[in-house]
């Protein structure tokens, strides 16, 4: 593995640019939808957190942050659905306005898991924002609100995305070289 992250990159899908001309865009509606609201970020750590930041700072809105940090059960490659659980809210969201923060839907399990985990707690509204996307792959169908960008079904980094908890740093996403892997290739 080379030390230089950029070296690593094969080829960017989506450039840093693109990424903060679609926080402007989503962030304008998202300020527009909760004018009036008392409006609650909750964001999906780790990966949600660097696309969670940019974006509350694109919207001009008082709001508060919290967190949940989940890991799935299943193999390391694909999530099973079945969630557990690593740092739960740290606020009641009863009677909250959630917007939950999400960077990628792969299968969509993880986040159809928080979303009856997070509705059983009686949010006045709750809806998802996602940055990226993957064409074709959702196996359950999910109603997001607030979407970024669709990508192909490929393993990609940066932005927050994560290979063995590498590439988070780099402001766009892309995918990565074979050589920048372990032996066993992509997830
Ligand atoms: P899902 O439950 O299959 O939708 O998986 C979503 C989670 O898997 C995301 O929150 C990411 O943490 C992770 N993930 C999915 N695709 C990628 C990828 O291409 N790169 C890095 N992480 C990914
Ligand atoms: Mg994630």
């Amino acid at each position: 593995m080379s030390t230089a992250i950029h070296e690593d990159i094969e080829e960017v899908l989506i450039s840093a640019d693109e990424i903060q001309e679609k926080l402007g865009e989503l962030a304008k509606q998202i300020s527009e939808d909760y004018r009036d609201k008392d409006l609650l970020l909750v964001g999906v750590l780790k990966g949600a957190f660097v696309f969670m930041s940019d974006l509350a700072r694109h919207i001009e809105l008082p709001l508060e942050f919290d967190f949940m940090a989940v890991s799935s059960y299943g193999s390391a490659t694909k999530s099973s659905g079945v969630v557990r659980i690593l740092k739960d809210l740290d606020y009641e969201i009863s009677g909250r306005h959630v917007l939950l923060v999400e960077d990628i839907i792969d299968s969509g399990l993880t986040i159809s898991y928080l979303l009856r985990y997070l509705q059983a707690r009686g949010p006045a509204s709750l809806e998802i924002c996602s940055l990226f996307w993957k064409r074709g792959e959702q196996a359950v169908p999910l109603d997001v609100k607030y979407p970024g960008f669709e990508i192909p079904p490929v393993f990609v980094v940066g932005y927050g995305l994560d290979y063995a908890e590498r590439y988070r740093n780099l402001p766009y996403i892309g995918v990565l070289k074979p050589s920048a892997y372990a032996s066993e290739g992509p997830p």
